[in-house]
């Protein structure tokens, strides 16, 4: 399994979640996060207004998928995520040892 953890812009993220329902993913952990890029912030416009401070606002998503299916929610997030602009984030992907259900107690790819 693998966990692909996508650092986004704020107003993209019902755009990515959308994608994402698309492809088939059921569930996922949306964090407001802060963070900066090769630009460190400063160059970069949110909301119309550039900011001054070192970090911008940024949504984390986090989404456990099957092996085999992380190149497609890769690709939808990297889809609607775009913006073509400076800031349009980052993908990370890690390799996800184990997934647990409380609720049933399935692990695996039967849990994600
Ligand atoms: N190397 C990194 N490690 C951890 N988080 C990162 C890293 N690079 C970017 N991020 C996170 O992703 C967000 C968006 O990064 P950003 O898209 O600006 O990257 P970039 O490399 O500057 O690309 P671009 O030139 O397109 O702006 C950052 O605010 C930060 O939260
Ligand atoms: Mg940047």
């Amino acid at each position: 399994m693998k966990m692909i953890t996508a650092i986004i812009k704020p107003f993209k993220l019902d755009d990515v979640r959308e994608s994402l329902s698309d492809v088939g993913v059921e569930g996922l952990t949306v964090t407001e996060v802060k963070g900066f890029g090769r630009q460190k912030g400063h160059t970069e416009l949110y909301r119309g207004a550039e900011y001054v401070v070192d970090f911008l606002p940024k949504v984390k998503l986090e989404v456990a998928v099957a092996d085999e299916r992380a190149e497609t929610v890769i690709e939808a997030i990297s889809k609607a995520a775009n913006t073509g602009k400076i800031g349009d984030g980052k993908i990370f992907v890690t390799t996800l040892e184990q997934v647990i259900r409380i609720r049933t107690g399935e692990t695996g790819n039967a849990a994600v």
